[in-house]
């Protein structure tokens, strides 16, 4: 398997990364993961628009010849992806330095790593639905940065995995933001209903593809948080995302949505999404 590491493709078993390096001692990166459809990279522009924004607002210098198009080309080339679905993960640290908490010395490189996976499409989980758990959003304030620091996201999703769920959902002072890895929509009287875009939550990609649909398909929109006390009221729930696609959601702990069934919004949108993908 060839991966990317520091300007060059390389074998996976020659990466070698230093033990001082910041995302390895402080979690101090950010992250993109992009899809790639029979070797078509999805909505590969806005995947890199969001890990600039996330290299601006964390103030990791953009690497001099960091170029997206070509190290996910090249993985998808060098590792025969060109007729299969796969994820492409790319990773920029603040580089290698002596551990200190303020930034290294502007001459410290960062570190980019990229590799690519196949994507198993869940298929089956998106016709059939899903579980998710809500839990307390205990995260920090900045949501809106793709940072590799996950430990929360991890615990709570290893925490839904434990109880039989897909994700768990997370709601902060009593209004659903977002999932451990995905967004959240809410179908109320046919229109769909999420978080607005601000600090607490990712700028999901995903979520900006579905506002295209929606307007394609005249489903109204309103970014506004949904509470706790009125997702129990929700048509439909649904979880969208690059690694999730649109899954719908027929469980909340323990207590169904709707109908108990993927409702007719989500199969539209699934659909629309789908012509567009493959
Ligand atoms: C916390 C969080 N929210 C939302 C998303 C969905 O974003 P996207 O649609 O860009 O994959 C992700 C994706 O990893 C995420 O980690």
């Amino acid at each position: 398997m060839f991966v990317y590491f520091n300007n060059q493709f390389v074998k996976k078993k020659e990466v070698s990364i230093s033990p001082d390096d910041r995302g390895f001692l402080f979690g101090d990166g950010v992250y993109e993961v992009v899809s790639c459809y029979k070797g078509r990279l999805f909505e590969l522009e806005k995947h890199i628009s969001r890990m600039e924004q996330s290299l601006y607002k964390t103030g990791i210098k953009k690497p001099d010849r960091l170029d997206f198009k070509y190290i996910a080309e090249g993985l998808i080339q060098k590792n025969d992806f060109s007729n299969k679905d796969a994820l492409v993960y790319i990773q920029i640290t603040r580089g290698v330095a002596p551990r200190k908490h303020a930034f290294p010395d502007a001459d410290v490189r960062p570190t980019v790593y990229a590799f690519i996976s196949p994507f198993d499409v869940p298929y089956k989980k998106c016709k059939n639905g899903v579980k998710i758990i809500l839990v307390k959003d205990i995260r920090w304030t900045r949501c809106d940065i793709k940072s590799i620091s996950l430990l929360p996201n991890v615990m709570f999703n290893q925490q839904a995995k434990d109880n039989g769920a897909e994700e768990s959902v997370f709601v902060r002072d009593g209004y659903i933001t977002e999932g451990s890895h995905t967004t959240v929509f809410a179908v109320y009287n046919g229109d769909l209903v999420t978080h607005p875009l601000n600090n607490y939550i990712l700028p999901g990609i995903t979520r900006e593809v579905v506002f295209k649909l929606c307007n394609e398909l005249k489903i109204n929109i309103q970014e506004s948080p949904v509470s706790e006390k009125e997702l129990n009221k929700a048509d439909e729930i649904m979880l969208v995302g690059t690694s999730v696609e649109i899954m719908p959601v027929i469980k909340v702990d323990d207590w169904a949505v709707g109908t108990a069934k993927p409702g007719h919004i989500t199969k539209k949108l699934q659909n629309s999404f789908g012509k567009l993908i493959r």
